[in-house]
């Protein structure tokens, strides 16, 4: 039980969760946490009962349930809003907080604890990976099951899909799912389950109950779109898409009503996927984070490691390979200059089940005169008036 005689130490340590409250109240917890919560609170201008007030309040949301919500009971939008709300909100803020927090664990303690280079490493590459996932299904996937649920709702035909079907966005998100699952397996591996060293100070140890919780939250983040949201997404695609049949096949005037409803998706489609090109234009600034401009104007050596999009913006001429060992979906334009960017060749094929070897010799044998066709590509990415050379 908090009281205001525990030091704010002791208060961290009790209730890890305490420690994003400090942060903001600008109370230190570490170095100077020796001092009662009392006397933290008068030198913050603080009120100790507020603070009281407020980490009772923390510790409830940590002992409400997230999993006793019954998620195949919720409708599509209220599960998008749920995932939104809760983990994408929090998934955001843990990504700003723990870079500064894991940075100044690492200067503290890296001497001693080089395994903690790793840990930053490892994070920095979970961000970079999370950071366009969850702007992609933000923006693009959950948009469209969203259109799928109103069609349902309203009666309307199957809305347009950009991409195909939504087995093809689902698909990449599945495989971004993968790769931040290893990212997770081999954080706990290199923090021995997070357990904080004997010398950690109280940085230390909010960092590795931080990453913990991390971790927590996106186990439940990832099982609740892969197990719930995206069997439930395909399933209604093809529903709709069915009935749409059916109903055309029974009465040709089915034509009718879906070319009036059909027409206010598209007049609505229309305006989602202008959102989503001016969403593309934010991709720039993605783009020239991850030297992916870089990229495209240097001679690529291709490995498992290489992202799929890098293969196809230096080499044009990739698609039909890619395309003809089974990565159809890449075929649409959206998913290359989106998906395509993020996931690598190992992981695309181990994704689809393809020889990884064969597609990579395939590769390096292409010719290198593809210098003719690398301007069209990017044109179409809108970034034409950069210089690439
Ligand atoms: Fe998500
Ligand atoms: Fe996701």
């Amino acid at each position: 039980m908090i009281n205001s005689s525990m030091t704010v130490r002791e208060v961290a340590i009790e209730l890890p969760q305490s420690t994003r409250l400090f942060e903001k109240l600008k109370i230190d917890y570490c170095c100077g946490g020796n001092r009662p919560l009392t006397e933290a609170c008068n030198s913050a201008g603080l009120e100790v009962t507020d603070v009281l007030g407020l980490l009772e309040a923390a510790s409830q949301e940590d002992t409400m349930e997230k999993s006793t919500l019954d998620f195949q009971g919720l409708s599509l939008t209220d599960l998008i809003g749920h995932i939104l709300h809760t983990h994408h909100v929090y998934t955001k803020e843990e990504m700003a907080r723990l870079d500064s927090l894991t940075k100044k664990v690492i200067s503290a303690h890296g001497e001693n604890h080089p395994e903690l280079n790793r840990v930053g490493a490892l994070f920095d590459q979970l961000c970079a990976d999370l950071g366009p996932h969850m702007f992609k299904e933000e923006r693009i996937l959950f948009p469209y099951i969203l259109a799928l649920a109103n069609a349902e709702a309203e009666n309307h035909a199957l809305p347009f899909a950009p991409f195909g079907s939504v087995n093809n966005p689902i698909s990449m998100m599945m495989m971004e799912h993968d790769t931040a699952g290893e990212i997770l397996r081999e954080l706990r591996s290199v923090t021995s389950d997070y357990a904080t060293p004997a010398d950690g100070c109280i940085s230390y140890r909010t960092l590795y109950a931080a990453l913990a919780a991390f971790e927590k939250d996106l186990h439940q983040h990832i099982y609740l779109e892969n197990n719930v949201l995206f069997p439930r997404a395909i399933e209604l695609e093809v529903q709709l898409a069915a009935s749409f049949q059916i109903a055309t096949d029974f009465s040709p005037a089915a034509y009718r009503v879906m070319g009036i409803s059909g027409f206010i998706e598209v007049v609505g489609l229309t305006l989602w996927g202008y959102e989503l090109f001016a969403n593309m234009r934010a991709g720039r600034k993605l783009e020239k984070e991850s030297g992916w401009l870089k990229t495209v104007s240097q001679k690529l050596e291709i490995t498992g490691t290489t992202k799929v999009g890098d293969v196809l913006a230096r080499y044009p001429q990739s698609l039909e390979i890619f395309v003809r060992r089974g990565f159809t979906p890449l075929r649409n334009p959206v998913l290359r200059k989106t998906m395509a960017r993020v996931i690598t060749i190992e992981q695309a094929c181990r994704r689809e089940g393809v020889d990884i070897e064969r597609l990579l010799s395939e590769l390096r044998e292409m010719p290198d005169n593809d210098h003719a066709h690398l301007a069209p590509l990017v044109s179409l990415t809108r970034i034409q008036h950069i210089q690439l050379s």
